[in-house]
């Protein structure tokens, strides 16, 4: 496999794929020569290029391409993927843009190949677990819930990306579509239509609105409310997840782990046991083996680009009804867009 962008991102990709015997990493690609170098230094030796069509005229015999860049300006990765039949594991998200994501879904299934999309989060122990529960009934069926995912992010802090500096609406794009994916991965049910205010406080460093508050309504009657802020008023990140189901509550501390449950008439929560995880590298492991499989088996293909759309979707559809103050039908947003259809 090539892996194709060595920033933030690209660095655990880099480690996890090292890590992975079904896996060989054969090129590094990125403009950037101090970020090939790092990637030398740190994981070994491989042949660099700055552009994907350089490392291509070079490798013949390629399985898959790992493409961790930036969303904006993946249509010359993904014609050149599609042209070569390479399967794609993509970083989230797609796009920035639905119709933009759903034209990249249509060109890689006419070509025939798997584009599997990099959610990470479907592969932690906290969230299988959390789904055993609901599906061994430990307390009763989900019917409400609530996300908060809190956190003052220092947009220039060394190491991690700029580009959210300056984009528009970095929270929802680069954050809640993980958070969006999550809730229709586990509940199992496609959301209805949402309300949401996304603004931007008075201290944000960024550009564009970092804080989101939505309600959602899902198909199986499951409502959502959901607070995601990427500027919050205190330096300590704040995270609960919690469900509130017909005989009790599931609910989960911090992102990566910590998840309890109770009965409804139980004062105390019970902790949910969970294995030792390396946060940002077991997970994706996780996913890689996912995508490993479909590459080298048929396995199906998890994390789809096509069941991805529900989740921009929701981006989306978000956006809207910030901007237009009013209620968005989710299945509109979809319909609105060519090639907008879900699995
Ligand atoms: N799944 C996760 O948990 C998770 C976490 C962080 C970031 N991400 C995603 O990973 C992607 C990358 O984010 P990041 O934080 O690594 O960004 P970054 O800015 O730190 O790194 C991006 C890298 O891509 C390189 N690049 C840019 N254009 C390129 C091109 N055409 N060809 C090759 N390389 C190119 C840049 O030089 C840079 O080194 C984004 O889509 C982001 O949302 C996912």
């Amino acid at each position: 496999m090539v892996l194709v962008g060595l920033g933030a991102r690209g660095r655990y990709w880099a480690q996890v794929m090292h890590a992975e015997s079904a896996c060989e990493v054969v090129a590094y690609v990125d403009p950037s020569a101090d970020a090939v170098a790092s990637a030398c230094t740190t994981f070994g030796e491989r042949p660099t290029f700055a552009s994907l069509e350089e490392a291509l005229a070079t490798f013949d015999d390629l399985d898959a391409l790992v493409l961790a860049t930036p969303p904006s300006g993946r249509e010359a990765q993904l014609r050149c993927a599609a042209e070569r039949k390479l399967p794609v594991l993509v970083e989230k998200p797609l796009a920035l843009d639905l119709a933009e994501a759903a034209r990249y879904v249509t060109l890689m299934e006419e070509a025939g190949v798997p584009l599997m999309v990099g959610l990470n989060f479907r592969y932690l122990a906290v969230t299988m677990e959390r789904m055993r529960l609901y599906r061994e009934n430990a307390v009763g069926s989900p019917e409400f819930t609530r996300f908060t995912y809190e956190r003052w992010r220092d947009g220039y802090r060394p190491g991690i990306n700029r580009y959210p500096l300056t984009m528009e609406h970095p929270m929802l794009w680069e954050q809640s579509i993980h958070h969006f994916d999550l809730l229709r991965y586990v509940y199992e049910s496609e959301p209805v239509q949402v309300a949401c205010r996304a603004w931007n406080p008075s201290w944000s460093m960024y550009a564009h609105e970092t804080n989101v508050s939505a309600l959602f309504t899902f198909e199986s009657g499951m409502s959502a409310t959901y607070q995601g802020l990427w500027q919050s008023g205190w330096v300590t990140p704040g995270f609960e997840w919690r469900t509130d189901c017909t005989e009790g509550v599931v609910t989960q501390f911090d992102q990566f782990g910590e998840l309890a449950y109770a009965r409804r008439e139980q004062a105390e929560l019970t902790d949910v046991p969970l294995p030792a995880h390396e946060i940002w590298v077991t997970e994706t492991a996780g996913l890689l083996r996912a995508f490993v499989r479909t590459v080298q088996e048929g396995a199906p293909l998890e994390c789809s680009g096509r069941d991805h759309l529900g989740s921009l979707a929701m981006v989306q559809a978000c956006i809207e009804a910030s901007r237009d103050e009013r209620v968005v039908h989710v299945a509109d947003v979809l319909a609105a867009v060519p090639g907008g259809h879900l699995p």
